[in-house]
């Protein structure tokens, strides 16, 4: 394949194309990011949480031993059960076991009333594994201890044991190792994972779980701020409990701690168009009587993230620990909605309110579901009515749509709204999928002037706990397992470049199906001068490049990092070599395989 590529006409793209899209699916907070190893600590599980008949669904969840749910004088009106243990002993086996590593130390805290009480790590075999004695008073206190456990574990349990009466609330059990060593921090594990994708952005808190499942369900930032006893869970819409620990605050603070730009998406007065709780559905939005408070809800965001540390919610962010703003550029309006009168409506009222309060913010907006058969010539329609800065598309199809759509955004209007392209994936965890995403995102960037950002999705599945597959990271309790398409996104995260250098193809095989299946993508990163190329080969042959740079004097230096391995397995993995630029510009592409160059420029 004769390749030239020319510094003739180059064109600007997004300096922040690639991101995550988080969303509390698959386990992907309580039990997955959000560091806390105790699960139900606040006895808050209830049967409405999960859909069906599970019994075990209730405040008991996770926790064995003799003890009971009691209401009265509660720690928090929002946190209203704690548990009553008369002599005897209580204990939580974490999210299917809690992991612990030999000699690193613990947070373990806890509200409790009544009597001295001992807390244990316990093997699963029965040893302990470090304790500590407590004492408690006859008001609630919150008494802390650090615990060592002397052995590393996967299948530990905590006991809390009494010879009088305790009460006992948010019994919590953190790492001190979290990400940035941030106290109700994250798991380092899951999120330094995260961070070596080097996300531009990370849109939150989802998905369908912005929305919820029916009005009373839609996710409300407020819910999840302040202190944690004072947050009010809810029940997910992908059929279990959210804690709410891991909240806005977390959120921004995470975005903050990776260098990416802040992207909450809040529902549009309206819940998810297939809600089934309270039999909803879309038609049915929030009360317009109620819509001035839900708007309001949505302009405190931003005050909350922006606002002086005087503000009224900025002064909550400052209580938090943050007094300096936390930057926020973007704010989400909707996802994926139908589009309704009755969304519309609601839409219209709360895009137009953030925009003459806060003109600076850039609003994404939602142009709806994409099926194949049906377009978003609604959304459309109607972002270009509004004339939204930013619309967000989101589809998930199999790897041949992708490979046949790579000029998707070919002849999208430049003139109108820019795209997040917030949800896509191609049906598997197959090296084939990842190929058929890298050679997408060929047509990602090359499109980089009208596509400003995209997100793979979803980011994290818990083991035992997935709702959705494929996803891009996997894990357990004490196990990272990114996927093939992880290094894909990877790749690109960390090779990005903000001007698409114009370039053309030459192959002696004319075919169409031949011709689609070789992607290229040459960018520059003016930060660095670096010229990056990528290429991908989803072809059963190898294709010998020659690039032409005459254009370019080159430094000799150059980083070549290839991933290849057969199409139906899972193990191909970027490997990165030094070769001169002479050698990396011609270098053989073996049969399906993923190639990034990066030289310098002299
Ligand atoms: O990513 C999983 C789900 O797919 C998201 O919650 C929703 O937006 C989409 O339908």
């Amino acid at each position: 394949a004769q390749i030239s590529i020319t510094t003739k006409d180059p064109k600007k793209i997004s300096n922040m194309l690639t991101g995550v899209f988080f969303e509390d699916i698959n386990y992907a907070a309580d039990g997955g990011l959000y560091g806390e190893l105790i699960q139900n600590r606040g006895f808050e599980y209830t049967l409405h949480d999960k859909k069906g008949s599970d019994e075990k669904w209730n405040a008991k969840m996770a926790w064995n031993g003799d003890f009971k749910i009691a209401k009265e004088n509660p720690i928090h009106v929002n946190n209203p059960n704690y548990a009553v243990v008369t002599k005897g002993t209580i204990s939580n086996t974490g999210f299917g076991g809690i992991p612990l590593k030999a000699n690193e130390k613990y947070d373990f805290s806890v509200f409790a009333k009544g009597a001295g009480f001992v807390v244990k790590l316990k093997s699963a075999s029965g040893e302990t594994l470090a304790e500590a004695s407590l004492k408690s008073g006859s008001s609630w206190k919150k008494i802390n201890a650090v615990l060592k456990p002397s052995k590393t574990v996967t299948d530990a349990n905590l006991e809390i044991s009494t010879t009088g009466e305790i009460a006992v609330d948010m019994i919590s059990l953190f790492p001190q190792k979290t990400f940035k060593n941030r106290k109700n921090g994250l798991r380092a594990d899951l999120a330094e994972t995260i961070a070596a994708m080097h996300p531009k952005f990370v849109r939150f808190p989802g998905g369908c779980v912005a929305h919820g499942d029916g009005i009373h369900n839609i996710y409300k930032w407020k819910n999840t701020i302040g202190p944690l006893e004072s947050r009010i869970p809810s029940r997910n819409i992908w059929n279990y409990h959210q804690s709410m620990g891991l909240g806005y605050f977390e959120y921004f603070q995470f975005c903050e701690d990776l260098g990416a730009e802040p992207v909450p998406v809040l529902a549009a007065g309206v819940p998810c168009q297939n809600s089934s709780d309270g039999g909803a559905g879309q038609q049915f939005g929030i009360p317009m009587k109620d819509m001035d408070e839900y708007v309001q809800d949505v302009l405190d965001l931003i005050e909350y993230a922006n606002g002086s540390a005087t503000s009224v919610w900025g002064k909550k962010r400052a209580e938090a620990g943050h007094p300096k703003p936390f930057n926020l550029k973007y704010v989400g309006i909707g996802n994926e909605d139908l589009i309704s009168d009755v969304f519309e409506e609601r839409y219209r009222m709360i895009v137009k309110a953030v925009q003459q309060k806060y003109p600076e913010i850039i609003v994404i907006g939602t142009v709806g579901p994409f099926n194949e058969g049906s377009d978003y010539d609604e959304g459309w329609a109607l972002a270009d009515d509004m004339k939204l800065p930013i619309v967000d598309e989101h589809y998930y199809q199999s790897p041949g749509w992708f490979i046949n759509n790579q000029s998707f955004y070919d002849g999208y209007d430049r003139s109108k709204s820019k795209v997040y392209l917030g949800e896509y994936a191609s049906w598997g965890n197959k090296f084939y999928n990842a190929l058929a995403e890298a050679l997408y995102l060929t047509g990602i960037e090359r499109n980089g002037d009208v596509v400003a950002m995209a997100s793979y999705a979803p980011l994290l599945a818990r083991e035992k706990h997935t709702q959705w597959n494929p996803d891009l990271i996997y894990f357990n309790g004490n196990e990272v397992k990114p996927t093939v398409n992880y290094f894909v996104q990877q790749l690109y995260g960390q090779n990005p470049g903000d001007i698409y250098l114009q370039n053309t193809i030459k192959l002696s095989d004319t075919n169409n199906d031949v011709s689609k299946r070789i992607g290229i993508s040459a960018v520059q990163d003016s930060a660095t001068g670096d010229l990056i190329v990528k290429l991908v080969n989803l072809l059963p042959a190898s294709v010998t490049p020659s690039i032409d740079l005459t254009n370019f004097s080159t430094a000799e230096n150059t980083t070549y990092t290839l991933m290849t391995g057969k199409p139906d397995k899972t193990a191909a993995r970027p490997v990165t070599q030094k070769l001169t630029a002479k050698e990396a510009f011609s270098k053989e592409l073996p049969p399906y395989s993923f190639a990034v160059i990066r030289v310098k420029i002299s």
